[in-house]
């Protein structure tokens, strides 16, 4: 894409897509997510790939969604398919996929890493879903995935109570695999996915498939969310959260 917000590389068998929006905390916008997609479908067709990476910048993975784009639509605009899309095709990746957070990892920017094998973040990471603030419902099947994962009380409290995650709550949670410090952040991921990449691809798979038996309870959970999410843009609520964001350096 011409403005580079989305950067992919491969480095031997492993692709890193990286998120690269840093002036706007990696806020994902509808151009972004199909760019993701686009690397991602890529990557599972290509022999020459045997791991993703997903990576964001120092101090911010994601801020979420990109507000003006929750607002475009909360003002009648088109929502695009390019949000399901991403989720469909994260949530049914056959190839290892290993992430890295360093800083905020907020809305989609923690969800994402419900649909990731192995997640490691930095000590002063903050893992946080504020969808009903802002008068929405989980979304990328965390509603599914988080009480699985993590139990009712700590789903609830991370998904609907909106309550901020440090790096070591997310890791006692479920939700990533290991805090390392800022300078071994991106080592560790490398590392790791070189040796999944190493792995014989076949016998990694199915043990991915084993792994994630629900895949199909996954992605029919994406759609209802999907339908909810929607109504909810539409509603006065939600256009009231996203007008406070808009307006709140004036204040
Ligand atoms: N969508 C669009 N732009 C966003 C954004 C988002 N989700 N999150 C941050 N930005 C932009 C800000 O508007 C700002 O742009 P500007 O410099 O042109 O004004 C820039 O990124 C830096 O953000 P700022 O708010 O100044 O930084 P901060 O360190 O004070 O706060 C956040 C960072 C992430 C805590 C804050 O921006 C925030 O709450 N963002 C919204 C997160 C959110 O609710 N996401 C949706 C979840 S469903």
């Amino acid at each position: 894409m011409s403005d580079n917000h989305i950067l992919v590389e491969c480095y031997g068998l492993v692709q890193i897509i990286r998120l690269n929006r840093p002036e706007k905390k990696n806020a994902i916008t509808r151009a972004m997510y199909q760019a993701m997609t686009d690397a991602l479908k890529n990557g599972e067709c290509e022999d020459a790939i045997h791991a993703h990476v997903i990576l964001g910048s120092e101090g911010a993975f994601s801020a979420g969604n990109d507000m003006q784009d929750f607002m475009a639509f909360a003002m009648g605009g088109a929502m695009g398919t390019e949000v399901f899309d991403f989720l469909m095709c994260l949530s049914t990746l056959k190839k290892p996929i290993v992430s890295g957070v360093d800083g905020l990892a907020i809305g989609i920017g923690t969800t994402i890493h419900l649909h990731c094998d192995m997640t490691f973040a930095t000590p002063l990471s903050t893992f946080k879903t504020p969808f009903v603030d802002l008068a929405l419902v989980p979304e990328a099947g965390s509603s599914l995935l988080g009480p699985a994962m993590m139990g009712h009380q700590r789903a609830y409290a991370m998904f609907a109570a909106g309550e901020g995650f440090s790096a070591d709550e997310a890791r006692e949670a479920g939700l990533i695999w290991k805090v390392v410090d800022q300078a071994e952040l991106e080592v560790s991921v490398m590392t790791c996915a070189r040796s999944l990449a190493a792995k014989p691809p076949i016998a990694l798979a199915l043990a991915k498939q084993l792994l994630r038996p629900e895949i199909a309870a996954v992605q029919t959970r994406i759609e209802e969310e999907g339908e909810l999410f929607k109504q909810q843009l539409l509603s006065d609520e939600a256009k009231q959260a996203f007008m406070a964001f808009m307006a709140r350096k004036a204040s």
